[in-house]
């Protein structure tokens, strides 16, 4: 991928240090004439100063004198990063789907400034070695911040009691085959009650033992809206209640992961104690089992599609604080792979690079504020994943930040994705909130349309 060195952007300009003379601080950059979405009050017209990675001031008409770097926003929107709180980048093991370089990429293009990602590859995330692994990978080759899960298996408990830098512990309790699939309940009982009870735990919730019946119900069935009755509410909703009663006794910090249901939101409107937080994505808010119909497999995922009364009770969830924050579960096949029969044909669908502009026309169209987009997708993972300094629009913060034009819109096309899987179920969708520049720890990372490969992320820290 070629890097221009000069030219930022067609709206903005750049001067390297060496243009503007001597005594400019190599690590610095002021983006001027930006609409900043600060995190009280309303978005107002004003420059951010970047030194050493943080945001060093907020204000209005700051100098540049001795600034390395400067960008004219020109009145665009600058926020701070996205934190996606989960995606799968299949490396090790499934890097023809995607690997951590492309994915970053991907994110980098999405206004995505930090990501958490899945156990689920091969070999799986399950204990100290194979963590390890993927951060020293990520450290190599991730352009945004990264950090990873360790899996739960029904035997890895000690691991799960003294691994050293993992986000939380993921826990499928369905829609998985193999060791990560953990549904008997004496060894959810030990996870939960024998493990760091401010270690977040992370439930993919669907019932195994009602998806096996429904099956076999529906056995024979090749037209893929299938998955949404097999895989039903009743499925995710038996799951959520099970991992709520189990982070309830035990007091252990608990995150249900992509909740589709209206019944998932009135479970927890009943009972959420402070210790209990929930996500959703964007596919389960705009896409419903209508959409089978047109995208055919290219909707299949899990838990799967709802139907539209299904997606007006997840926007009100979001809207009470019900559910907290907004994840994209970026799960890439590729098109051979989804083009198998049902159900042969994978579960899951690309989303780090359409997530941001998605929530933003949502936004424009007048389903959420700005404000709440912030709260949902740059807020509420820091605080709920207790990563430090980031997720705000503040001086002292990291400079993990996106400008974003919310005025132009322009279609998601296949041809421009970075994903390595090189398709997306909103491909054709008339999005604004497209990212202009994705900034990461102060190093620009996206720009013009292109990623600097060069930039590197950092590993994220979680505090317990
Ligand atoms: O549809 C899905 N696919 N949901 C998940 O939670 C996992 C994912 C995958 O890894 O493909």
């Amino acid at each position: 991928m070629d890097w221009p060195v000069l030219n930022l952007l067609d709206r903005c300009y750049l001067e390297s240090a060496c243009e503007r003379g001597s005594g400019a601080l190599a690590s610095s950059l002021l983006i001027r004439n930006a609409e900043l979405v600060v995190p009280e009050g309303d978005p107002w017209l004003g420059d951010v100063l970047v030194k050493n990675g943080q945001i060093a001031e907020i204000g209005q008409h700051l100098a540049a004198e001795g600034v390395a770097r400067v960008i004219d926003a020109e009145g665009h929107t600058l926020m701070p990063g996205v934190i996606d709180p989960q995606v799968h980048f299949r490396e090790p093991g499934r890097e023809h789907k995607e690997d951590l370089q492309t994915g970053s990429w991907a994110c980098a293009r999405g206004g995505v400034t930090s990501f958490l990602e899945m156990p689920n590859t091969d070999p799986l995330t399950i204990d100290q070695a194979t963590l390890d692994d993927k951060l020293a990978r990520a450290a190599s080759k991730c352009v945004v911040n990264y950090g990873f899960f360790i899996g739960a298996t029904a035997d890895n408990l000690k691991e799960l009691q003294t691994v050293q830098g993992a986000c939380g512990i993921k826990i499928f309790m369905g829609s998985m085959h193999g060791p990560l699939l953990v549904d008997d309940q004496a060894a959810l009982e030990r996870i939960f009650g024998e493990t760091d009870p401010n270690f977040l735990i992370a439930v993919h919730a669907e019932d195994l033992s009602r998806i096996k019946a429904r099956k076999a119900l529906f056995a024979g069935r090749t037209d893929v809206a299938v998955h949404s009755q097999i895989q039903d509410e009743e499925s995710a909703l038996i799951a959520s209640r099970r991992a709520l009663d189990l982070a309830t006794r035990y007091r252990h910090r608990l995150h249900i992961l992509h909740l589709s249901t209206g019944l998932e939101v009135e479970l927890l409107r009943q009972h959420k104690p402070a210790w209990v937080t929930a996500e959703v994505t964007p596919q389960h808010l705009l896409l419903s089992t209508a959409d089978y119909a047109r995208l055919g497999s290219l909707a299949q995922m899990n838990p799967p599609l709802r139907d539209p009364a299904n997606l007006a009770q997840l926007w009100q969830g979001l809207h009470d604080g019900i559910l907290d924050c907004i994840a994209t579960d970026h799960a890439p096949h590729t098109l051979e792979e989804k083009a198998q029969p049902y159900p042969h044909s994978p579960s899951g669908m690309p989303g780090v690079e359409t997530a941001l502009p998605l929530m933003l026309t949502a936004a424009q169209q007048g389903r959420c504020t700005l404000a709440q987009v912030v709260q949902w997708m740059c807020e509420a993972p820091a605080r709920l994943y207790r990563i430090p300094n980031k997720g705000r629009l503040q001086v002292g913060y990291d400079a993990d930040l996106v400008l974003v034009d919310r005025h132009t819109p322009k279609p998601v096309r296949r041809e421009e994705l970075l994903t390595k899987c090189g398709w997306s179920p909103f491909e054709g969708w008339e999005l604004v909130g497209w990212p202009l520049v994705t900034i990461v720890g102060g190093q620009i990372a996206f720009q013009n349309g292109q990623v600097d490969p060069s930039v590197r992320g950092k590993a994220l820290q979680f505090q317990r």
